[in-house]
């Protein structure tokens, strides 16, 4: 069987056709559409060009987006005042802060700063809290977003040995949860694990977030049954946005692979625009 590779495309077209008919539908109901609004911190490149694409997702489906651009040398009393406006606004369905945030900011007094009902990021302690006990109105973008590609492509993750690389607030423990809320047997592996190739070999699903390259390579003894979801976003020397895999490598030895650019990326985005709509019904009551 040749290696399937998981591209986004074709699961954003079909989640993206239904938003848009809830975005409609709430237009319709209440008269304006749903809003996200983007707070940008600074001029760090790679976060201008992911806030300017989920603005840019948002208008294409006919949702509202505001975003704000403050300096690098903002104080974080002015940011959590920014939130307090944010936050009491009955427009606003959705916040994000970009992150990474300057240093003179805590990043997690921020979130936690921001209403658990417009944390579309769920990076708040309320949120997490209740996405750990499965409880939670809007799940994290990036794991929902491999979660969803993986039902997509009917990958059954229940009973099987799931391997989450890295241990992130971000990636890596909101996955491992949702994988186990999946009934996965998950495991979680990180800079200090002393034996990633006994792993890898018991492992069906590879999910890396490791955020490096050169860990995951064709040498490493790949179930030919595994499938692997890969986060990481590097640019390389030539140009080329790559992964954390050596794809060409590790491409031959699996049966799935999601590709990068085109896998994580577009769904976490996806996700995003999916928290907006929700979060906008959710305070409308339904
Ligand atoms: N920086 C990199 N990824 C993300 C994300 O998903 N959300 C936010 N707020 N910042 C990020």
């Amino acid at each position: 069987m040749p290696t399937q590779l998981l591209k986004a495309a074709p699961v954003t077209a079909a989640l993206y056709e239904e938003l848009k008919r809830k975005i409609s539908g709430f237009k319709n109901q209440h008269g304006r559409s749903p809003k996200l609004v983007t707070v940008l911190v600074g001029e760090d490149p790679a976060s201008q060009i992911y806030v300017s694409k989920k603005g840019s997702t948002c208008h294409a489906l006919g949702m509202a987006h505001e975003d704000f651009k403050l300096s690098s040398n903002i104080s974080e009393g002015e940011l959590l005042l920014l939130l307090d406006r944010l936050n009491a606004d009955d427009s606003v369905d959705g916040i994000l802060v970009q992150s990474p945030l300057p240093k003179q900011i805590s990043s997690q007094r921020v979130y936690d700063h921001i209403r658990p009902d417009k944390d579309v990021d769920c990076f708040s302690a309320t949120n997490v809290g209740l996405c750990a006990q499965n409880r939670a109105l809007l799940l994290p973008c990036t794991p929902a977003g491999i979660m969803e590609l993986l039902r997509f492509y009917k990958i059954a993750v229940a009973g099987k040995n799931a391997l989450v690389l890295g241990r992130s607030d971000i990636v890596g423990k909101p996955m491992a949860l949702l994988l186990l809320h999946a009934d996965a047997t998950v495991t979680v592996a990180h800079s200090k694990t002393s034996d990633l190739a006994e792993h890898i070999a018991n492992s069906d699903l590879v999910v890396s977030a490791i955020g490096r390259r050169g860990v995951l390579t064709g040498t490493l003894p790949w179930k030919s049954s595994c499938t692997v979801i890969d986060v990481g976003i590097h640019r390389i020397a030539d140009g080329r946005v790559v992964g954390d895999c050596e794809f060409s490598e590790i491409e031959q030895k699996v049966a799935a692979i999601t590709p990068v650019p085109g896998g994580v990326g577009p769904m976490t985005i996806a996700w995003l625009m999916a928290n907006t709509v929700k979060a906008a019904y959710f305070r409308k009551g339904n």
